[in-house]
């Protein structure tokens, strides 16, 4: 059988751990190991109310299972406060894993600013508050897992949830480009979209396909993510019910117009279905600098008018 996967030593912070995933991220971590943050504020499912004892009960259950763990009740948009949590308890932040949220579910006409405010502000500015506070840690220890929370909502879009995708689409954004930034210093990040059954989804889904997704089946993922001896990064992974799947881009070959006074809407319109053709050649690019599409516009240029005689080189590089 394989070696279990440890995280003796290691300092995890899970935010929103009172209930749903972040429960069971946290006594998955506890079990193997690791000393966890516990933090929840003890909201409600649309944010309102607080209540300490959400944190502290994981704690407690940590700890009577011979586990290490220190609740935080701090909101999200302190995260400088909960990062210092886990420095002053245990001196070290290696993993992060942004996970609280909210629900304020309408329709965008029916949405209000604050609706939109709250949603965004739990989900992406708390992200990015703890994220930061936690980030100059990583880079000097060399060593940070973190995982970002999106949403099969924010990935593709949901009726109803325009704040909420919103934010999970942007989480997408943040993570990439983390991913990209931590590189070097031995730091990743990937973002998941889960699906479970928790307070969150008890009311949209039949109660058998609840008990088929439970919190626990996302936990095997967020481990072999953050695990140190995992090099994955930048990725987003949708995961449910013993199920993960990879994502990333695809895009069509497209055409190639002439730059000039014939490149109109119409001709646009007219060979729109060949632009938008996936059942043609496709590509999957992984990264702003992948140049096929650098190479159509050079193309493009070759074909127009402007660029007769005229040396335009592209390399493949974008401001
Ligand atoms: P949940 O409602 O059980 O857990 C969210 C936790 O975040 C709650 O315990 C809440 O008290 C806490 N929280 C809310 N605002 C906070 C704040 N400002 N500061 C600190 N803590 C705060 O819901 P669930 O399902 O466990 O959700 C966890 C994450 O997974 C969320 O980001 C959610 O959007 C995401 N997600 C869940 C899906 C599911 O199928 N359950 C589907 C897609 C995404």
């Amino acid at each position: 059988t394989t070696p279990e996967l440890r995280f003796d030593n290691r300092v995890v912070i899970v935010s929103g751990a009172g209930g749903g995933l972040g429960k069971a991220y946290s006594l998955f971590f506890a079990a193997r190991g690791a000393k966890v943050v516990v933090n929840d504020l003890g909201s409600g499912l649309k944010g309102e109310g607080a209540s300490a004892s959400a944190a502290d009960v994981v704690v407690d259950e940590i700890r009577r299972a011979g586990g290490q763990a220190v609740a935080d009740h701090n909101n999200v948009l302190d995260g400088d406060k909960i990062v210092a949590t886990a420095l002053e308890h245990y001196g070290r932040v290696d993993i992060v894993i942004n996970n609280a949220g909210i629900l304020r579910d309408k329709s965008f006409k029916s949405m209000t600013d604050k609706d939109w405010d709250d949603v965004l502000n739990v989900h992406l500015q708390g992200a990015y508050k703890i994220t930061k506070a936690a980030w100059p840690v990583m880079r000097k220890q060399k060593f940070g897992r973190i995982i970002m929370t999106s949403s099969a909502a924010g990935i593709y879009g949901n009726f109803g949830q325009a704040n909420y995708a919103a934010a999970k689409q942007a989480l997408v954004g943040l993570s990439n480009s983390l991913a990209r930034e931590g590189a070097k210093y031995n730091i990743t990040s990937n973002a998941i979209a889960p699906l479970a059954a928790s307070r969150m989804t008890a009311t949209v889904m039949p109660q058998e396909m609840l008990e088929a997704l439970k919190p626990e089946f996302i936990a095997p993922l967020v481990g072999y993510l953050t695990h140190e001896s995992t090099q994955q990064s930048g990725g987003l992974f949708e995961i449910g019910g013993g199920v993960i799947t990879a994502h990333r881009w695809q895009g069509t070959d497209g055409v190639v117009f002439k730059a000039d006074s014939s490149f109109t809407p119409a001709a646009v319109k007219q060979r729109f279905a060949e632009i938008d053709n996936f059942n043609g050649r496709v590509y999957y690019p992984a990264s702003m600098q992948d140049n096929d599409w650098m190479g159509k516009l050079a193309e493009a240029q070759a074909l127009s008018e402007n660029a007769q005689g005229a040396e335009l080189r592209f390399d493949g590089k974008v401001a």
